[in-house]
């Protein structure tokens, strides 16, 4: 506004008045008010056209939609899914060959054996284990152990194998180059238990190993002693092409990820830690997401992020006394009352930017024929509302009280999609009362939550404290909310159980950088081929990772084997009938040789000399202590 006023009506005006006192001819007054009228006309256009922006503002503000996005283009979705070349390793001769060896007969029944015999040895985990070394059913492991010894010779003879906390295992193939990080590549070996009761439904029985020319059966085959082997297979295959690493690898499994990995990620990541260091490795690949068809596009969605966790525990203490005179409210009444308030509303559904999801929907619309309009469109305004503004009033992450119309729109795909932009609360299990004729004094729930990405722990808990402060007040109850105290009294007790986890540090994936992500990508489009689309993925569930995030921000959760024709994928994973297609074994093998090659030859900016990491195992002196 100022601009114009300067601009287009003082000066000319100025000069006027002046030109009159010269001897310039006076311009007749009709001439003069004609320029005055076009003055005021252009004018008029400029006002009104400072109106319309300021209609078009205010409507958009008020739709929450940038309406000028009608007349731009669309975003650049592909670029914000950049797709890295498929990455095939240098030529070697020896090593190229492992392709073809690993695509044979004879490595594929062999294959089957050693995975079968791996399903055989039992290594379940229960919820209740005690300590290593004193609950005797830890000592399954050693079975296990034996059985690894036997079917990888050369593994035990050339490389050096750790047993960490007893039963952990930490391989190392030591690389020539010390200024390397290493590539660390995780499974466990514990598997989830088979209830007796079910063991008659199994086509199979769990523990039979049974290979029907497709499948290999049982317990563990999916989750995971397939991509356990699948590893061992690798470095076996590898030393057998004597390859010679620069970058030194380690293969680390632990042995009670299916009861929180507290005794064996735990101790392994302390321990690789203290070797080296914070920061200290340049990539992590365990157990996770594989592929997946959807939009009529196939992707790979190596899991990037984890939701958090927390399970909170609320106990609500009233007098006792004779069922004959009660009181109005019982704890169980009141429990009840704070249950319904509870699943009275939902924590809102939103989608951060960083949330791996908002990046497959980029991907979708980059990529997909098929991607639906409307998530199309909105995402379009999202992108446009991010450009046009500042990074303070649209980051998506601080839009708290807004419904998020893009979130929204895509949940309608389903619970499962919707689960990955909300926190989940669900009431899981309820104890309370004794006897028929007596108040009961103490009744219990736990609400298990998984927690979005962009938020904490801290919003859950909050919620609950809140809540429950009101309930407490209206039965002169006194709170006793995350405090650590013992149960008193009279009163609404609320604590968290030891397994509370943040959200997980997000993963750099952006495909157009040199980075681990790239190699990883780069290595799923080299063996599937380019119609592969690779989009970061997120878990919803937790895997032995949680322990490992100081070792480096390059983490993925990822399963590599992908068999077109296996419809049931990963589907089987904990209960009855578990198997794995000996295809997708084959292939997550195939994987994994490409991937520990390409690691090799990669080099990263992180990739500097950590400080104490080079350390242990560094020097000549240590190098034989570390397997050379
Ligand atoms: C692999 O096993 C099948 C039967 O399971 C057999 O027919 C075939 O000859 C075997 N191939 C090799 C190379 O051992
Ligand atoms: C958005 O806000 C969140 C929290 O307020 C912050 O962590 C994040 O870095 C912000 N993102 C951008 C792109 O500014
Ligand atoms: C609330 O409870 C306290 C003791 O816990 C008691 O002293 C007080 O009288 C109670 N108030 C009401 C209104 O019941
Ligand atoms: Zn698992």
């Amino acid at each position: 506004m100022a601009d114009y006023e300067k601009l287009e009506i003082a000066p000319p005006k100025t000069r006027d008045i002046m030109a009159d006192k010269q001897d310039e001819p006076r311009p007749p007054a009709r001439a003069r008010r004609n320029g005055m009228r076009i003055a005021f006309r252009e004018l008029r256009f400029w006002y009104m056209f400072l109106g319309l922006i300021m209609v078009l503002y205010q409507i958009a503000n008020f739709v929450d939609r940038p309406l000028l996005f009608l007349f731009l283009r669309e975003p650049d979705f592909k670029g914000q899914c950049a797709q890295p070349e498929p990455l095939f390793p240098g030529q070697n001769e020896e090593l190229d060959r492992l392709v073809d060896i690993i695509e044979g007969d004879a490595f594929r029944n062999a294959s089957v054996d050693r995975l079968s015999g791996a399903v055989q040895v039992k290594t379940e985990s229960f919820d209740d284990l005690g300590e290593v070394g004193q609950d005797p059913r830890w000592e399954v492991f050693f079975n296990f152990h034996k059985y690894l010894e036997k079917t990888f010779p050369l593994i035990y003879e050339r490389l050096l194998v750790e047993k960490i906390n007893t039963h952990g295992l930490l391989y190392t193939w030591k690389g020539s180059d010390d200024s390397l990080k290493p590539t660390l590549l995780m499974a466990h070996q514990d598997t989830v238990p088979v209830p007796s009761e079910t063991i008659g439904s199994w086509t199979h029985p769990p523990w039979s190993g049974a290979y029907d020319g497709k499948y290999v059966w049982g317990r563990g085959a999916a989750d995971c002693k397939n991509s356990l082997i699948a590893l061992l297979e690798t470095l076996q295959l590898l030393l057998e092409a004597n390859f010679q690493p620069k970058r030194t690898i380690l293969l680390s499994f632990g042995f009670d990820e299916e009861v929180s990995g507290r005794r064996g990620a735990a101790t392994l990541s302390a321990f690789i830690q203290d070797r080296y260091g914070k920061n200290g490795v340049a990539v992590i690949v365990d157990e996770g997401a594989g592929f997946e068809e959807t939009w009529g596009t196939l992707f790979a969605k190596p899991g990037t992020a984890e939701k958090g966790y927390v399970d909170v525990k609320i106990t609500v203490r009233m007098p006792g006394g004779h069922s004959s005179i009660p009181s109005d409210h019982t704890s169980i009444g009141v429990l009840s009352e704070l249950i319904v308030k509870i699943e009275s509303e939902q924590y809102p559904t939103r989608l951060v930017e960083e949330n791996p999801y908002y990046s497959q929907l980029q991907c979708g619309a980059g990529y997909s024929e098929s991607f639906p309009k409307k998530l199309k469109k909105l995402l379009a305004d999202s992108a446009f509302a991010k450009s046009i503004m500042s990074p303070m009033c649209h980051n998506r992450s601080n839009n708290n009280n807004k419904p998020d119309r893009l979130a929204l729109e895509a949940a309608k795909q389903g619970p499962a999609i919707k689960y990955l932009m909300q926190t989940s609360q669900a009431v899981d299990v309820i104890s309370g009362g004794i006897k028929t004729n007596a108040l009961p004094e103490r009744a219990t729930v736990t609400v298990n939550h998984r927690i979005n990405i962009g938020e904490t722990t801290k919003i859950v808990t909050d919620r609950l404290t809140s809540i429950s402060d009101e309930i407490a007040k209206k039965y002169n109850l006194t709170l006793q909310a995350f405090d650590g105290s013992q149960e008193k009294a009279n009163s609404i007790h609320l604590s968290s159980t030891v397994n509370r986890l943040e959200v997980a540090p997000i993963t750099p994936a952006d495909g157009s950088t040199n980075s681990p992500f790239t190699t990883l990508a780069g290595t799923v489009r080299a063996v599937y081929g380019k119609n592969v689309i690779v989009t970061p993925g997120i878990m919803t569930g937790n895997t032995d990772t949680r322990y490992y995030w100081d070792l480096t921000r390059h983490i993925f959760r990822f399963a590599p084997g992908y068999d077109a024709d296996d419809e049931v994928g990963l589907g089987k994973i904990h209960t009855v009938d578990e198997r794995v297609s000996v295809l997708n074994h084959i292939h997550t093998v195939r994987w994994f040789v490409t991937f520990v090659r390409n690691m090799d030859e990669a080099r990263f900016d992180t990739d500097t000399v950590a400080g104490r990491g080079a350390g242990k195992c560094g020097s000549s002196r240590d190098r034989a202590e570390c397997g050379a």
